[in-house]
């Protein structure tokens, strides 16, 4: 089973979205039993809560269904999962952070680190985004509109699309 967990800083919004979408494109390829996925928030500020309403209704325009409870991020998480996907550049650095304590600790590192848009078909890394550092980051809907929860489902969209391709050619799924 390959283990993949979605991470962002409430985990109400947008990894539980990720979570969901992937888990979707999962059932519709029939590759439930194969990849496993979760995600949780870097912050205690909703553990325990369902996810964020208008990420509900979202998630359900699209006919994609979100059951996930809060939760925050452990130091075991690098042990157990494969794939470890930071939705911005904060919770990049804070995934790292917590990456260093556990092998601090002396845990046995199993999980890759990536920014969740690496891959974003319309990724491009020669395109120089210092001066824009919000350009590959999964913004963060919370404080926004019903559009902005659109345009983030979309863009997990694409990242877990391209995703998937990957891990079935590199797993052999
Ligand atoms: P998320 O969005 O990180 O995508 O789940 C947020 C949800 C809640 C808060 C911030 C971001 N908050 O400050 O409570």
């Amino acid at each position: 089973m390959v283990k993949i967990l979605f991470v962002c800083l409430g985990n109400i919004c947008r990894s539980p979205l990720a979570e969901g979408i992937l888990n979707k494109q999962l059932k519709d390829k029939g590759l439930e039993g194969k990849v496993s996925c979760d995600s949780a928030g870097t912050s205690t500020y909703h553990i325990g809560d369902d996810p964020d309403k208008r990420a509900i209704k979202t998630a359900k325009n699209h006919g994609c269904e979100l059951s996930h409870k809060g939760r925050q991020i452990t130091l075991g998480d690098f042990s157990t999962f494969d794939y470890i996907f930071a939705m911005d550049n904060e919770n990049f650095k804070d995934v790292k952070a917590l990456e260093k304590k556990a092998k601090d600790a002396g845990a046995v590192i199993r999980a890759k680190i990536y920014l969740t848009r690496e891959f974003d078909n319309l990724y491009d890394d020669e395109v120089d985004d210092s001066e824009n550092d919000i350009a590959w980051e999964v913004a963060d809907p919370y404080h926004g509109s019903e559009e902005d929860f659109e345009e983030c489902y979309d863009t997990l969209e694409r990242c877990s699309t391209e995703f998937l391709k990957y891990l079935v050619k590199a797993h052999k799924l």
